[in-house]
């Protein structure tokens, strides 16, 4: 079943095609990974998804709803969560308590029981009580993911999850990823190819605003277009 679907996504930024026409379908339950060099348009394209930034040309269907035109936080209510490659925890507030908004926010009946919950399925839930601009930058990308599921979202979308994570700490980001399929389904812009040929299982490739190719891993692997503009970059 597809969740979402995007047709003729346009964005563009005077005269640059940020995203420049994107079409996209995204099935229901997987891990499905967004790759493409710096500049390619994944941010700007996850940004039009979740309704952070106006779309001005092509729409957006989401659980066989029309969302091209819906605020931010209409989408939010509709099951898309998002974390952003710039952190954007509450750095003053405890850890516990930037998870209980989203959990509140939910509507849940269990507060503290639900902020635990999230907690520990990143593997946080020992650090509940410190201030949360004073964790480890890993930790607070870490948070950020807490923040996302504790919406218990239909869609979850990763914008460079492990960027800053220690070696020690992207298999516990993998299996986390793995353990909230299939009721959550991840959208994943991500940088390291262990990561995505790990956890994807459809890949799509950005290039210049435009869709490069998509496919299965090993597909995506063997494509001389992508290996000549990605993956023989040295990315991989
Ligand atoms: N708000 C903006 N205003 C102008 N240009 C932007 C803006 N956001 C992104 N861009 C440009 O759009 C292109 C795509 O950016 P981005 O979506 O961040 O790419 P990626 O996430 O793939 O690295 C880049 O050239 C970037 O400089
Ligand atoms: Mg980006």
């Amino acid at each position: 079943m597809t969740l979402l679907s995007a047709r003729g996504l346009t964005r563009h930024f005077g005269g640059l095609r940020a995203v420049d026409g994107v079409d996209f379908d995204l099935e229901s339950g997987r891990i499905h990974a967004l790759i493409g060099p710096n500049g390619a348009g994944k941010t700007t394209f996850v940004s039009l998804l979740c309704g952070r930034i106006p779309v001005q040309s092509g729409s957006i269907t989401f659980a066989g709803q029309d969302i091209t035109r819906l605020p931010a936080h209409e989408r939010v209510a509709r099951g898309i969560a998002y974390t952003f490659q710039i952190t954007s925890i509450y750095a003053n507030l405890s850890v516990f308590d930037n998870v209980a908004l989203p959990v509140q926010r939910r509507g849940s009946r269990t507060l503290a029981a639900d902020t635990m919950a999230a907690l520990d399925r990143v593997g946080l839930a020992g650090l509940a009580g410190q201030t949360a601009g004073t964790l480890a930058y890993g930790h607070q990308r870490l948070l950020e993911i807490a923040m996302g599921l504790a919406l218990s979202p239909r869609l979850l979308i990763l914008d460079e999850p492990t960027q800053g994570l220690a070696l020690s700490e992207i298999d516990g980001f993998k299996a986390l990823v793995r353990s909230v399929i299939p009721e959550t389904t991840v959208l994943l812009i991500e940088h390291n190819m262990d990561v995505v040929m790990d956890l994807a299982e459809t890949i799509t490739v950005l290039n210049f605003g435009q869709t490069l190719a998509s496919g299965s891993p090993a597909a995506i692997r063997a494509n001389p277009a992508v290996q000549a503009a990605y993956l023989g970059g040295g990315h991989a």
